[in-house]
């Protein structure tokens, strides 16, 4: 058995999940998580994901809470596979004791993979005593969850596909920090009884790769679009951010229920909310606001802060609507209290 060499112990980070604006949906190495496309976020303020990692040479097994439950099964599996990449990578032995917890609902599109796995890319090689760069960062988070590689960072955010086969160029960057864009908020519409994933996207995705005819059309138009969004924020222009975002939400949805078997993420309740929204829209004669989902129920919805309060008004009144709430772009992953060293 291997000894530790470096000084191991204990760190604690926070992660924010993020809302995409182009969608992360596709791999070309499962293996590396490698995707097919780049994708931009916006990381989610107030929403956060917080894990501590304790490596103890004393345990016999890792032992992994979330949500004050202990994980079994494959949740308990991904994150040992992270804790595997870091004992490997800082040539630690000990076994770690992992408690997390998501200040918001877990696996029903609000993006806990993303925060989850941020955290624990952080928390894992920072208590294993491995010191890395954001870049290393994110593309170690990239390993546990796609999406994660964009959670490392605050504000507006970039994950370039790469084009290497080592993943080497494959991890994100802030494009636009948080205090970027003011004016700009996302309303969070929590709908009732959403769903709770039985398959994890980085699965159903390669559903869609095998099977939508719409997909090679899609990945065509990506590049244009992700273009045409990042000059529409780097603008701060929302009427022709906003109409971009619906369009991509559109393609990724169509994607979806063109795979076979379908996928479906919404409910009633999220579909009358797209509905309202376009509704809305058309009665102001502008874009007033931009629908957003990832592969859940839930329903981001972007807009100016002066449209806020009618905006919150009308759709959160809609049949099946539970909650709203506020958030702004964030900053990344931050590393909670000091690290205690061991040895
Ligand atoms: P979401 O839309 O919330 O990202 P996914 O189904 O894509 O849903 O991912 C949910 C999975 O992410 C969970 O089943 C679990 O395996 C993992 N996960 C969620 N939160 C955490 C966390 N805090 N730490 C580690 N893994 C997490
Ligand atoms: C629709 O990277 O979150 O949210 O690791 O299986 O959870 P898992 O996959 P993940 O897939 C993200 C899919 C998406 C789009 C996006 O966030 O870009």
């Amino acid at each position: 058995m291997r000894t530790s060499v470096r000084p191991i112990g204990s760190a604690t980070f926070e992660a924010p999940p993020n809302i995409a604006l182009v969608k992360y949906w596709g791999v070309r190495d499962p293996e590396r998580v490698l995707p097919y496309n780049s994708s931009v976020s916006m990381t989610l303020g107030r929403l956060r994901t917080r894990t501590e990692v304790r490596f103890d040479p004393g345990l016999a097994d890792d032992r992994v809470v979330l949500n004050d439950a202990p994980a079994t099964g494959a949740p308990r599996a991904a994150v040992v596979a992270m804790l595997d990449r870091v004992r490997d990578r800082a040539g630690v032995d000990a076994r770690a004791a992992v408690t997390s917890d998501n200040n918001f609902p877990t696996a029903s599109g609000l993006a806990s993979s993303a925060s989850g796995f941020a955290a624990l890319a952080c928390a894992a090689s920072a208590a294993a005593g491995l010191r890395l760069s954001d870049r290393e960062r994110s593309r170690l988070a990239r390993l546990g969850s796609g999406s994660a590689s964009r959670s490392i960072f605050g504000g507006f955010v970039l994950w370039r596909a790469g084009t290497r086969t080592d993943g080497v160029d494959s991890y994100a960057r802030t494009i636009f920090d948080e205090r970027h864009w003011p004016a700009l908020v996302d309303l969070v519409v929590l709908v009732e009884d959403a769903p709770v994933k039985a398959v994890r996207s980085s699965e159903a995705m390669q559903s869609t790769v095998r099977t939508s005819p719409d997909y090679p059309g899609r990945l065509e138009e990506l590049p244009r679009r992700i273009d045409r969004i990042v000059r529409a924020l780097r603008a701060r222009d929302a009427r022709r951010l906003f109409p971009l975002v619906m369009e991509e939400c559109d393609s990724f949805r169509d994607v979806c229920e063109t795979t076979r078997p379908p996928l479906d993420y919404l409910t009633a309740p999220s579909r009358a909310v797209l509905g309202e929204v376009r509704r809305m829209n058309r009665e102001a004669g502008r874009p007033l606001a931009a629908y957003t989902h990832d592969a859940g129920a839930h329903v981001h919805v972007f807009t100016l802060e002066g449209n806020l309060a009618r905006l919150r008004a009308r759709l959160g009144r809609l049949p099946g609507v539970r909650s709203t709430l506020v958030v702004r772009p964030g900053p990344g992953a931050l590393q909670v209290g000091r690290p205690r060293s061991r040895r």
